[in-house]
């Protein structure tokens, strides 16, 4: 395994990063901390979950902490191996105070987290989303107080447009805080509205850390036009989180294979392999219900993209992103 820096934190990262997003259901816990072992063998130093997550249980405001906990049961007795980040700021239940990025929310939630996880410190405290309400000298002055406490080493945002690290950025420098080291976006090759934002992040070195490059699963080439999903799938046993699947995205779909074939790899590994090759990344945050699909996130490291074929992706994917940001475009 070679390893990524991950922005401006120093720390080396494995360029796989393993989401538990899934964890609790379908993935029962036995499973998930099998995997997360398995993993660990194979060379993963990073694992990504939020407070909120429990797998398909989870609706907006429900309680969440199943995944955490897992992740705590199987990474007590072996603390060392890896780097955990988890998420803070999306709701947990329905009252004013249960959601946000205000000073109560993450110093309350912060114990929460840290109690589930069994650790004393969470490597990377990430805000999952903006919080439009709360002033963001209160959010980086409690992440402050979070990192004095030695509670959180590091701190990182995701779905941040690159204005908005830039505010987390100045604010941080003019006060002297903790500063924002890494992006979490939604980044693949279907879906690439963060593109621009990729070359801010590199300049302030802020580690990339997309997530759903392979699309809810739908780079992988297990789904077909005009075939029922296989069983077992996402998007068999959870459509509600998967795109609509279209004659115009299985023609992007196909045409990706196309390329993929050129090259005699699988789609699966070329679209990772793309999403590597981008700017700033350090890390792609990949689900899995079992260890061999890890293994295939893990065989893209071979795969080099041909310079040729950046253009012929473009091509298939033609604005709008190119139009997402027409100042720095
Ligand atoms: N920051 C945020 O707002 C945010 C939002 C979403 C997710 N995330 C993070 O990103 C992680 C990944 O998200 P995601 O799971 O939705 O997206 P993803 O990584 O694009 O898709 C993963 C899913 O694809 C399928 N898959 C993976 N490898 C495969 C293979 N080799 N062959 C066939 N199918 C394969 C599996 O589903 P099936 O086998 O069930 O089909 C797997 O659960 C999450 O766990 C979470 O940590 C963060």
């Amino acid at each position: 395994m070679r390893y990524n820096r991950l922005g401006a934190s120093g720390l080396m990262v494995s360029p796989i990063c393993l989401g538990t997003m899934t964890f609790g259901t379908p993935v029962t816990e036995a499973d998930s901390i099998k995997l997360i072992h398995q993993a660990l063998d194979l060379g993963i130093n990073f694992i990504d979950t939020a407070n909120v997550y429990e797998g398909y249980a989870r609706f907006l405001g429900s309680s969440g902490g199943v995944a955490e906990e897992i992740v705590g049961k199987a990474m007590k007795d072996r603390r060392d191996r890896a780097i955990i980040a988890t998420k803070v700021g999306a709701p947990v239940g329905p009252g004013p105070q249960e959601k946000g990025l205000t000073a109560l929310h993450i110093l309350r939630e912060v114990d929460r987290s840290l109690k589930r996880l069994q650790t004393d410190t969470i490597d990377l405290y990430i805000i999952h989303w903006p919080d439009n309400e709360t002033p963001l000298d209160v959010t980086l002055a409690a992440m402050e107080t979070a990192v004095k406490a030695g509670k959180v080493r590091y701190f990182g945002a995701s779905n941040h447009s690159s204005w908005q690290l830039c505010e987390l950025v100045n604010l941080s420098e003019k006060h002297g805080w903790p500063r924002v080291v890494s992006s979490q976006i939604p980044f693949s090759l279907l879906r690439r509205e963060f593109q621009h934002d990729l070359n801010f992040c590199d300049k302030y070195s802020i580690g990339v850390t997309p997530y759903q490059s392979l699309q809810g699963g739908l780079l992988t080439g297990k789904y077909r036009r005009g075939q029922a999903a296989p069983a077992q799938s996402r998007a068999a046993e959870k459509p509600e989180w998967m795109w609509k699947m279209d004659d115009p995205l299985f023609d992007r779909l196909e045409a990706i294979e196309r390329l993929a074939s050129d090259l005699g790899v699988p789609v699966l590994r070329y679209s990772l392999a793309w999403t590597l090759s981008q700017p700033a990344m350090s890390s792609l945050v990949v689900g899995a219900k079992r260890i061999e699909q890890i293994e295939d996130a893990v065989a893209a490291l071979d795969v080099q993209i041909p310079t040729e074929h950046f253009n012929k992706i473009d091509a298939i994917f033609p604005p709008p992103w190119k139009q997402m940001d027409p100042i720095r475009g």
